[in-house]
């Protein structure tokens, strides 16, 4: 039986990829889309949700959420994504959002839901944590959570930092916080994720459809990480899709996971400890890049 899921985004280029393949995999059952602001506005997100759910010829369900973290002023990253979110790449616009705010659709498919759902956070946690911390009890109705979040490491948007964690860490807190299990595609996982100019050229063989052709554009358009050699960008979004439908590709381990919610040079910092305490966690640790991209092709080009 496919695996209920919601996915939470900010999309976000590499948010889009993900939705993509979330639309393609027979693995899994979108309940929902719900989105926060993260990448760009969520004037900016919302509409690229929706205009991604169209492209797919999918019917599931886009909800508003969050516009702003739990505390503090939204920020974005257009450096990344564009100020328009998608790298400049004009989709044809989608539906209208489904009624009902984020956190209020994510209590009720977790209310309703025959099945435990999975959640799987590809953005800001906002709606994600509003939803548990608004009605604890849902959290059993709550199969596992998988996040692209977080880092051992250096972070990307400080050297703390990565992004999504730094974005909302009470968010992130709330979900550890959760006691339903956890997994992190962290930025040295999808690190391993690049997408190079070829493995998107080789996407482009794959078939002629608009989603093909939209992944591609859109990911083209990411500029390459100085950080990882120049010869492209991580694919960080899809990592936290594939880990559920593709869990061959991957190891992992478990780890103790804090996130540091002090105001100052290192908040937003996720303190993972690979190798001792208490796992509260599992964090993917190496990827098949080869069998990614690969999936990752074979899976759009079945879209649209
Ligand atoms: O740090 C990368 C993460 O932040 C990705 O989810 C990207 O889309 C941004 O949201
Ligand atoms: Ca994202």
């Amino acid at each position: 039986m496919p695996r209920p899921v919601i996915i939470d985004c900010d999309p976000g280029t590499d948010d889009a990829v993900a939705l993509l393949l979330a639309f393609a995999s027979p693995e899994l059952d979108v309940r929902a889309v719900t989105v926060a602001g993260g990448n760009v506005g969520l004037a900016r997100t919302l509409a690229n949700a929706l205009a991604l759910t169209r492209l797919a010829g999918v019917s599931v369900p886009v909800h508003a959420g969050a516009d702003r973290p739990l505390l503090g002023a939204f920020t974005g990253e257009p450096r990344v994504h564009g100020p328009d979110g998608l790298g400049g790449i004009v989709l044809p616009p989608g539906g209208a959002p489904a009624p009902g705010i984020a956190a209020d659709a994510i209590r009720a498919i977790l209310r309703q839901s025959a099945d435990p759902v999975t959640l799987v956070g590809i953005g800001p946690a906002t709606n994600l944590a509003l939803a548990l911390a608004t009605e604890p009890a849902l959290a059993e109705r709550v199969a596992a959570i998988a996040l692209m979040s977080g880092a051992w490491a250096e972070g990307n948007v400080t050297p703390a930092a990565e992004f999504n964690a730094w974005s909302d860490p009470e968010a992130l807190a709330i979900l550890l916080a959760a006691g339903r299990p956890v997994t992190f595609a962290t930025l040295e996982l999808t690190a391993q994720a690049l997408a190079t100019p070829e493995r998107i050229a080789q996407w482009r063989a794959k078939g002629t459809g608009r989603c093909l052709a939209a992944a591609c554009d859109i990911q083209a358009s990411v500029p390459p990480s100085q950080r990882l050699g120049g010869r492209g960008a991580p694919l960080h979004d899809p990592c936290a899709v594939l880990c559920l439908t593709h869990p061959r590709l991957f190891t992992s381990r478990p780890a103790h996971v804090q996130v540091e919610l002090a105001a100052g040079i290192s908040r937003g910092r996720t303190v993972m400890n690979r190798w001792g305490g208490v796992p509260n966690a599992r964090v993917l640790d190496t990827l098949d890049a080869d069998g990614f991209f690969a999936v990752l092709g074979e899976r759009l080009a079945t879209l649209p």
